[in-house]
């Protein structure tokens, strides 16, 4: 029997990537997102038969139990929930929309713990029968280093990172291993779709990191790789930067 994965937000970036890269590693791979038409584009570009599509939003609590309940009982056990569905929603906080600022912490944080908390019953039954479990969270660099105009995104995946920490140990005695990654700036429509610098405000994307690139969402499939093997059978509740080193120091501007 293969493995068995779920991602969120497996139609677009860093979850589309990942997905790819799980296939071609042999997995089994149920993607979530939005809707049907992105979900379909996805996998027509992938064109693997071991990807599986859910159309779900993950901020609605119904929508996450009767997806998560239905991968159960189509994989029998899942072997990793991989939570990359996410929003940026940009502003001043001062100004910010209760809206936008709702929509941010529903999903980004909100719909995670969801994901995670309907997966893991089907984890569990992986890690009872003495298989890899593993969840990975997507935080982000502005977890550890915030910029300004991203108030709200910052402090839902700063929330990511602690209840990457709780929840690991929570956890812990059941065989599942539970980590975060945080990237800086990602080649990704998220990134891509605002632009250049903010035309009401200050906030832009950080552009190449210190080692003189932006990453592409393989960069961090690559990290996902590596935390659903057994390299990574002593880590847990962790967050682990993959930002090319920019939050480790600050560059002064010239
Ligand atoms: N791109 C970056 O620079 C960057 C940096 C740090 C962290 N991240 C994080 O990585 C994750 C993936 O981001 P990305 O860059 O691939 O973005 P993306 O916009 O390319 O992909 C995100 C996907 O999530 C889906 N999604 C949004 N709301 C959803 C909902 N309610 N239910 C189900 N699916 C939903 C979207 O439809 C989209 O397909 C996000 O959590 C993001 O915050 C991205």
């Amino acid at each position: 029997m293969t493995a068995t994965a779920i991602v969120t937000g497996a139609a677009s970036g860093i979850g589309l990537g990942t997905s790819r890269d799980l296939l071609g590693r042999g997995w089994t791979v149920h993607g979530l997102d939005l809707t049907e038409a992105a979900l379909a584009k996805a996998a027509a570009g992938l064109a693997d038969e071991n990807f599986h599509t859910h159309a779900c939003d993950i901020r609605s609590a119904e929508a996450v139990a009767a997806t998560m309940a239905d991968i159960g009982r189509a994989a029998g056990r899942v072997n990793a929930l991989v939570a990359c569905a996410g929003v940026l929603k940009l502003g001043k906080l001062a100004d910010m929309s209760v809206e936008d600022y709702d929509m941010v912490f529903d999903v980004n944080t909100r719909g995670l713990w969801l994901s995670a908390r309907e997966a893991l019953p089907h984890l569990r039954a992986a890690a009872g029968a003495g298989e890899l479990a593993r969840i990975v969270f997507l935080s982000s660099v502005s977890a550890l280093r915030p910029k300004i105009e991203s108030g709200a995104y910052s402090a839902s995946k700063a929330a990511v990172s602690q209840l990457t920490r709780i929840l690991a140990v929570e956890v812990a005695g059941e065989g599942i291993l539970v980590n975060a990654i945080a990237p800086g700036t990602v080649d990704t429509p998220m990134v891509n779709d605002q632009g250049g610098p903010n035309e009401t405000g200050a906030w832009r994307p950080s552009g190449p990191s210190p080692v003189g690139r932006i990453a592409q969402p393989d960069d961090i499939a690559r990290v996902v790789r590596f935390l659903l093997s057994e390299e990574s059978a002593y880590i847990t509740g962790t967050t682990i930067p993959v930002d090319g080193g920019t939050q480790a120091a600050f560059v002064p501007p010239r």
